[in-house]
Order: structure tokens, then sequence, then C-alpha cells
């Protein structure tokens, strides 16, 4: 995918914040931390478009980005952020699902997890409600750099297994080296006309 143009809109906590609807939307979700804003910069080649951190937490609105005037990325607040208030999660659930199921562009869902680890229950929980809710999803496996080839092997096995996949079906990838980039682009234009 050639890059012509990619921009940040606008950033939304409520519905009526959201920019009008214009291009198909792809949305990413994950744990926090996990690299969701870092996947977004590295498919638009861009170091800062969307704002990293080494803490949790970072992202806390939906934020848009407008690439190549044809879609539109959808930044996601984490879950699983152990540092906030009850209230606050529940808050940030309410508007990450609020998003999810009344959003009419939204073509597909990129659900990152991190390959170091086994997915945990939210990571679980995640995957199946997206699936329960029929929504197109891309499973990324992500900072695939941290470890060797043989731990990548061993670990995508524990991923497939838990979440109840083919071995195949996660992309592995990561935002450092790049890997993996062109296998998301390619299935993201599997979701939307690009
Ligand atoms: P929240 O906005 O807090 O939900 O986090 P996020 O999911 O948007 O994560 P973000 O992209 O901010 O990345 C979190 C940290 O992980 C940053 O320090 C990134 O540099 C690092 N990171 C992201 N992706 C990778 C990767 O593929 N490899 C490595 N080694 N580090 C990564
Ligand atoms: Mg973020």
């Amino acid at each position: 995918m050639k890059i012509k143009q990619a921009e940040y809109l606008i950033s939304a906590v409520k519905p009526h914040q959201y920019p009008p609807e214009m291009y198909p939307e792809i949305a990413f979700v994950g744990r926090s931390n996990v690299g969701k804003s870092s996947i977004i910069n590295t498919l638009v080649n861009r170091k800062n478009m969307a704002r990293t951190s080494g803490k949790p937490g970072k992202t806390q609105t939906i934020n848009f980005y407008d690439v190549n005037n044809q879609l539109r990325f959808v930044d996601l607040p984490g879950y699983g952020f152990a540092k906030v208030s009850k209230e606050q999660k529940i808050g940030w659930k309410k508007m990450i699902e609020s998003y999810l199921l009344n959003r009419t562009p939204l073509q597909g869902v990129v659900q990152l997890i991190d390959l170091r680890h086994k997915p945990t229950e939210e990571d679980q929980g995640m995957f199946s409600w997206l699936l329960e809710n029929n929504f197109p999803v891309l499973l990324v496996a992500t900072k695939s750099d941290k470890l060797s080839k043989n731990q990548i092997h061993k670990n995508l096995k524990i991923v497939c297994d838990v979440l109840s996949v083919p071995k195949d079906y996660p992309i592995v990838f990561s935002a450092n080296t790049k890997t993996g980039k062109e296998e998301v682009w390619e299935s993201l234009s599997g979701l939307v006309e690009i």
C-alpha cells in the first residue's frame, strides 16, 4: 500500500464527537501498551502520528486518522490497565463498545496481542466478543522482535491454542522491525476497498 497521505483527524469520547462518516474505518483494539498506536504509525510510515508511550494508558480517547483520503484508522484506548479506577475502566469499556457497536463505516477490527505472553482473560474476552458480534477480525501478534524464532513458534502455538484459532491465523508483527507490515496491509485490503 502506497501511503500518499496520513493525518490525525479528531479525538472523540462520545458519538456526537465522531467525525462525519466519510470513509471505511478500521479500529485497533488490545491491552494497554500492547502497541496499537505504534502499529498505526508503522502502517502509514510515520514515527509519531499516533502518540505512543512506554507507560500504559496513553490513548484515552477514540482517535481518528485519515489515510490516503480513502480510509480511516481508529485508535482506541487499551483495556486491562490496572492503574485506573474501576469507574474509569467501566467508562473506557463503554466508550469502546459504543464505538464498535454503533459506527456504521466500521469495516473491521484489528486485535493486537503481545506475542511474548499468553493471551490474558481480557484478550480472550475481547476476541470472543468480536467474533460473537460478527466483526471481521484481524489478529496481530506483536512485539515479535523481542523473541527468537524458536520462541515465536512456541508462543504462537500457545496463542492459537488459547484463542482456538488455526496456526496461520495470527499475523506475526513488529513495529520496530516492520515484520508483518505488508501482510497486515494485504489482509486489510480484504476488509476494505483500498
Ligand atoms: P495505550 O495507548 O496505552 O493503550 O498503548 P498502545 O497499545 O497504543 O501502545 P503504544 O503503541 O503506545 O506502545 C507501547 C510501548 O510499546 C511503547 O514503548 C512502544 O515503543 C512499544 N512497542 C510497540 N510496538 C512494539 C514492537 O513491535 N516491538 C517493541 N519492541 N516495542 C513495541
Ligand atoms: Mg495508544
